[in-house]
């Protein structure tokens, strides 16, 4: 029984959702990006610009890749195919519009005809926001705030991801912080899904266990979140379900060993199939409440869901629990005869031991305030409805308690 929630709301909420996945989404147009995959094939997106007559790319790339040595490959190629590249290292780890802002001068002055953009979720969606912001002639970041308010299409992006998690590099979604009420919202249109997505498994090599953890949870997460909710395509099926199982079996081997080349080159395109599920079946309530904190209290995105991921899916309760089942019988952790309520306790009880195995823990350490809760949840509850095809509609009360299991401190 839904103990806080109007009958009178939910069946509005459900109404809103059949309306737009049933009769809205069929004549939407999800485009894909076309996807060159392989090592060391990041430096191709010079190949790709000069053939389609592009002249001048801005790089908007995450700092650390020229510290690593990953800058110098690609920039060699550009010089070589005769670009006059541009780069901007402005991306901060939870982007807030002082992230995009200060490119969109820069970019209109140096008379730039693409974007390549170069790093983890972050670069890739402030990428996004500053080709929809070039394109649409605004710095007015609030007002592609939400669904389809992006008019014109910028001319050409190119997504290397250099993570395997944010499925940035598939989706129509860019996610920022206004930095004036600390709000994270998602701006969400076709208009912004790149081009073309190099995954290059050999990016992954340098990164820090910790992240590929965080990152790995996150794509999970948009697998599991995609998969039990309400709006699946067969398409968006089939992407979640792939995912699920490659991340089942590479996560943890990418997790203990960066240069496990197999293992990254398979959640490299984990990520991206996740990326393509979710980003025409939804998230749900995991990242509606892991946006509200990441906006608030800057905790990274993937560490947020991860901590977050089995609290939900326990609160969906049997609502869940059939789709939940199907997860755990895909990775064969239980019986196919299994009865579905254990099924789905196996897959939760998987979940909570992947994050042990990665190093998270199953709380946050004094995260949240106590203080902050209402504020928390009228965001995440915001976000999430009526839009979120969730298994079933949780309240004020019920989000509230879910930040509270998460972190016992702000009881
Ligand atoms: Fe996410």
């Amino acid at each position: 029984m839904l103990k806080d929630m109007n009958i009178f709301k939910v069946a509005w909420y459900r109404t809103t959702q059949f309306v737009m996945n049933k009769i809205g989404m069929p004549f939407i147009k999800f485009p894909e990006p076309k996807t060159l995959k392989g090592p060391a094939f990041y430096v191709r997106a010079a190949e790709i610009l000069a053939e389609n007559g592009y002249k001048k790319p801005l790089i908007v790339a995450d700092p650390i890749l020229e510290q690593i040595g990953k800058m110098g490959p690609l920039t060699d190629q550009l010089e070589q195919k005769g670009l006059k590249y541009s780069i901007y290292y402005g991306v901060e780890p939870n982007p807030t519009f002082n992230s995009v802002l200060p490119a969109i001068d820069a970019v209109k002055e140096n008379g730039t005809d693409s974007i390549i953009a170069f790093g983890g979720g972050s670069a890739i969606d402030v990428a996004k926001i500053i080709g929809a912001c070039i394109s649409n002639d605004t710095k007015d970041i609030s007002s592609l705030k939400g669904l389809f308010k992006v008019k014109k299409k910028y001319p050409c992006l190119i997504a290397i991801p250099t993570t395997a998690g944010t499925g940035s590099e598939a989706t129509v979604a860019a996610v920022i912080i206004d930095p004036a009420t600390r709000s994270k919202y998602a701006i969400n249109d076709p208009k912004l899904v790149p081009d073309y997505a190099i995954l290059d498994e050999t990016l992954l090599e340098t990164l820090p266990p910790k992240m590929i953890a965080a990152t790995g949870m996150d794509a999970l997460t948009h697998a599991v979140e995609a998969y039990i909710g309400n709006a699946l395509t067969r398409k968006t099926k089939k992407c979640a379900l792939y995912a699920v199982n490659i991340i089942y079996h590479n996560l943890l081997g990418l997790y203990q060993d960066p240069h496990n080349l197999a293992a990254g080159k398979n959640m490299i395109f984990g990520s991206y199939l996740a990326g393509v599920a979710f980003t025409r079946s939804y998230v749900g309530y995991v990242h509606a409440l892991a946006h509200a904190i990441g906006g608030k209290y800057n905790v990274p995105h993937g560490f947020a869901n991860a901590v977050l991921l089995p609290y939900v899916l326990e609160a969906y309760g049997k609502k869940a629990h059939k789709k939940l089942a199907d997860l755990a019988k895909l990775i064969e952790i239980v019986h196919p005869e299994s009865k579905t309520d254990k099924a789905a306790q196996a897959f939760i009880d998987y979940i909570k031991m992947l994050k042990f195995s990665l190093g998270i823990p199953a709380h946050f350490d004094n995260l949240i305030k106590k203080e902050d809760l209402d504020d928390l949840v009228k965001a995440a509850l915001h976000e999430a409805n009526p839009l979120y095809p969730v298994p079933k509609i949780l309240g004020a009360e019920e989000l509230k308690a879910i930040y509270m299991e998460a972190d016992p401190s702000c009881k």
